[in-house]
């Protein structure tokens, strides 16, 4: 097992990472809250893969223990089921002392986190992920929250969870699909922040992807050991966080112009980290070849990485080069060399459609 701190001052907590680690939430929680009630928070299919065993662990450490489902799927991310945990907490009786477990991926997290940190101004809540996703980034950083019906993630709130425990074995029942989306962060880790990781990745990619314990332990821990140190340098995202955006920019636009739910988030990531590399080499602020060898690594991995053809206005609105936007300039991460990027904000407009194929 492997174990990290997310230093916060007094909200730090652990992050506890490697295979079977599903049975220890429950004697992990009572040695750090008085309270011995729980409310799991799930997926029905989650649950039906591991929910007795955490809720067995969570009796065996002497815990009430309650499951709320919410249907799978971003839609979920709403007014409505965040209503639902409340119901839930309330119907259970939960006091400040009764923790929320969310058992599941991105969305679990982001909505049973929302919903614990508004229950009567907050109750402790644990993060048990298991997607590759919400195991290296939306567990870890405590960003918490649903959608507005005109925007993802809103609604929300910075709120630590007391600590996350990242089961590996869960990822052998993910969607090949959905781990390559995963592994898409992964890869941008090594991008942004240790070459060392990114030489790995390339080395170990077939042994990570048939989830060799020796391999991927070591390599979720890595990422959120970055992750961590980013964010507890820049906890309330003022700017070094902003460096984990990484191919999110152009990202974003194939994610809104495909239609949400087309492309998965991962996917549209490996596409624009590509696309942001080119961009980098355009401006001769990283050396040639860069861009090749990141495409390299994530087309052997099976994801998809040209960037698709997208119409000018929108491609333009979306990214935010659009005068009506929010927040006027766009603001682009772009490589220097390997493990190094830059966050510019002077990016010429013509330069970014070209790279984007658009003429
Ligand atoms: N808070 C943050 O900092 C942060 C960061 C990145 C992403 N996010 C959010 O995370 C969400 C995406 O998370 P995600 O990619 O984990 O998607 P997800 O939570 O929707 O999970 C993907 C699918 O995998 C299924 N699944 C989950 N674990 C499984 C397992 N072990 N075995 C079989 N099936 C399993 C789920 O039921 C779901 O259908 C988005 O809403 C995004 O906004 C948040
Ligand atoms: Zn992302």
């Amino acid at each position: 097992m492997h174990t990290l701190t997310v230093d916060l001052g007094e909200r730090s907590y652990p992050i506890h990472i490697g295979p079977g680690l599903l049975r220890r939430v429950g004697e992990w929680l009572a040695a750090a809250i008085s309270g011995r009630r729980a409310l799991m928070v799930t997926h029905p299919n989650i649950d039906e893969l591991y929910g007795e065993i955490l809720r067995d662990g969570l009796i065996a450490a002497g815990f009430a223990v309650a499951i709320h489902r919410v249907p799978q799927g971003e839609a979920s991310k709403c007014l409505d089921e965040f209503m639902g945990i409340q119901d839930a907490l309330f119907a259970f009786g939960a006091d400040r002392g009764t923790a929320v477990v969310a058992l599941g991926g991105g969305v679990i997290g982001d909505l049973a986190g929302f919903a614990a940190s508004a229950y009567m101004r907050g109750v402790p809540y644990v993060q048990v992920p298991t997607t590759l996703l919400s195991q290296v980034d939306s567990s870890v950083g405590g960003k918490t929250a649903i959608n507005h019906p005109g925007a993802k993630n809103i609604i929300g709130a910075f709120y630590q969870p007391m600590m996350v425990v990242a089961d590996t074995e869960t990822l052998r029942t993910l969607e090949r699909r959905e781990l390559l989306a995963g592994l898409a962060e992964v890869v941008k880790y090594g991008v942004i922040w240790d070459a060392d990781l990114f030489a790995r990745l390339e080395a170990d990619l077939a042994a990570l992807l048939a989830l060799d314990p020796q391999v991927l332990a070591p390599v979720i821990h890595r990422c959120c050991a970055i992750k961590a140190e980013v964010v507890a340098q820049d906890e309330r995202e003022g700017g070094l966080r902003a460096i984990l955006n990484f191919g999110h920019t152009f990202g974003h636009a194939v994610e809104a112009l495909s239609g949400y739910g087309t492309v998965l988030h991962g996917e549209a990531v490996a596409m624009g980290m590509v696309a942001a590399a080119r961009l980098a080499e355009r401006l001769a602020l990283c050396p040639a070849g860069l861009a090749e060898r990141i495409r390299a690594l994530l087309a052997r991995a099976g994801l998809l990485t040209e960037y698709p053809r997208l119409p000018r206005t929108e491609f333009l609105a979306t990214i935010g080069h659009d005068k009506k936007a929010l927040g006027g300039k766009p603001r682009y991460v772009l490589p220097r060399e390997m493990g190094r990027v830059e966050v510019r904000a002077d990016v010429d407009e013509a330069v970014v459609l070209a790279v984007a194929g658009i003429t």
